[in-house]
């Protein structure tokens, strides 16, 4: 039993067609993103765990990130913390996931290289759970 149900919808359609809509709304083909089995191992990790300051670094189309704020939806005050320099390469296509699944509260987005990124979350003393 796979239990992708567990997954928002947007990222089972995602896969279904394999691809996700950019910011002016062109389909984009799905690549470099994890696997859907990977997709629900983060999910499920997250919520298991109660993780609720979670972060990553890469966005790409938002098909991981997306699985994993879905994990923490609904908690007050949890977020997910993703650094990408890089989104406007991929149409903004994952910051579109984040808005259009209705998670966005509960992700933030630095467009800034890891190194200088974790050096500003870190430095702010954010405990991540999980990252
Ligand atoms: C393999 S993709 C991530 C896919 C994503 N985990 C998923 O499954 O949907 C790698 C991402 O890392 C980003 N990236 C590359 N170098 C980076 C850096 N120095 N800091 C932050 N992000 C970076 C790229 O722009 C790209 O979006």
């Amino acid at each position: 039993m796979t239990m992708t149900h567990q997954l928002p919808q947007i990222v089972l359609d995602a896969f279904e067609s394999w691809s996700v809509l950019a910011e002016s709304g062109e389909r984009l083909p799905l690549d470099s993103n994890v696997s859907l089995v990977e997709a629900l191992a983060l999910h499920r990790a997250v919520k298991e765990n109660y993780f609720q300051s979670t972060a990553e670094v890469g966005l790409a189309k938002g098909i991981s990130a997306t699985a994993i704020v879905s994990a923490i939806a609904g908690h007050p005050g949890a977020l997910h913390h993703v650094m990408d320099p890089y989104q406007t390469k991929y149409g903004n296509a994952g910051l579109r996931m984040l808005r259009d699944s209705g998670l966005g509260p509960y992700f933030r987005h630095y467009s800034q290289y890891s190194i200088r990124g974790r050096g500003v979350s870190f430095a702010s003393a954010t405990r991540f759970c999980f990252h």
